[in-house]
């Protein structure tokens, strides 16, 4: 049955499907994503969570299928017409994606330089702000090679947040950190959505963070959303593929 986009959603996926030569990645890939919550996409290495953030803020392109994002069609968007949707969008890579060359303060304030017209006093005053509510505030000066890990995460976010976007997309933010700094990095997610009523979508192979955080889940398997649900759904079913995915990625 085709689903009609609602245009309330900020992020409305419809029969999306990627190849690469032969390969498969995804395979009419169809969600609606609700204002304010939280949902988490799972899957195993490979899957093709990475690439479907990737195509949500066009930086691929869908094989067919549509994407929304904020009211945009991204997959037809002119050049202007995606640069505003960036804005509207926080993205946190993999890998942080952090300019090396930077300072922590010039990397947080990098997107407000370029995006708005912010005197250096407020625009200063800005980062200062961001990096103290993910615990920074102290580390203004340093460069990304003299912090940890779980830090260059957290300056990642705050420069996702920098333009106040209405949705945040979060590439594994967890992997690689300790316990207890991926707590603190889903206590960050989860006062998104409870301060500023951000939408996120969390990409990640992390069940634990992900079921502290996730209003709802999407399993990616194969190129199919094998479930697309609550976390209680997920637990409950009764599908051989899904139960072994939830044993498998405890
Ligand atoms: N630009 C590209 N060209 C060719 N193949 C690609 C490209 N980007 C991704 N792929 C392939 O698509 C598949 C999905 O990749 P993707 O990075 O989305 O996986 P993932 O689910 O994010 O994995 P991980 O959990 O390891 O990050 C992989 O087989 C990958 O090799
Ligand atoms: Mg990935």
């Amino acid at each position: 049955m085709e689903q009609h986009p609602n245009p309330e959603s900020p992020i409305a996926v419809s029969g999306l499907c990627k190849s690469f030569g032969s390969l498969v990645v995804l395979d009419r890939i169809t969600f609606q994503l609700k204002a304010g919550e939280v949902t988490c996409v799972l899957g195993r290495s490979g899957t093709g969570k990475s690439v479907l953030l990737k195509l949500l803020i066009g930086l691929e392109t869908p094989d067919s299928g549509s994407i929304r994002l904020e009211g945009y069609d991204i997959a037809s968007a002119s050049g202007g017409e995606l640069n505003e949707a960036r804005k509207r969008v926080g993205f946190l890579f993999q890998q942080a994606a952090l300019y090396d060359s930077m300072s922590i303060e010039e990397n947080v304030a990098f997107p407000l330089r370029r995006h708005t017209k912010l005197a250096s006093a407020e625009r200063s005053e800005r980062v200062h702000r961001l990096l103290a509510s993910v615990g920074l505030e102290q580390d203004l000066d340093k460069m990304p090679s003299e912090i940890s890990g779980g830090m260059r995460k957290r300056v990642g976010l705050a420069r996702a947040l920098a333009l106040d976007p209405s949705v945040v997309m979060f590439d594994e933010p967890t992997a690689g950190l300790d316990p207890i700094t991926a707590a603190e990095i889903a206590k960050l997610i989860v006062e998104l959505r409870a301060k500023r009523h951000i939408t996120s979508i969390v990409v990640t192979h992390d069940l634990h963070t992900a079921r502290t955080i996730a209003d709802r889940v999407i399993v990616l398997d194969r190129g199919k959303a094998l479930f697309d649900g609550t976390f209680e759904g997920l637990d409950q079913s009764k599908d051989p593929f899904i139960a072994q995915f939830v044993e498998d990625a405890a």
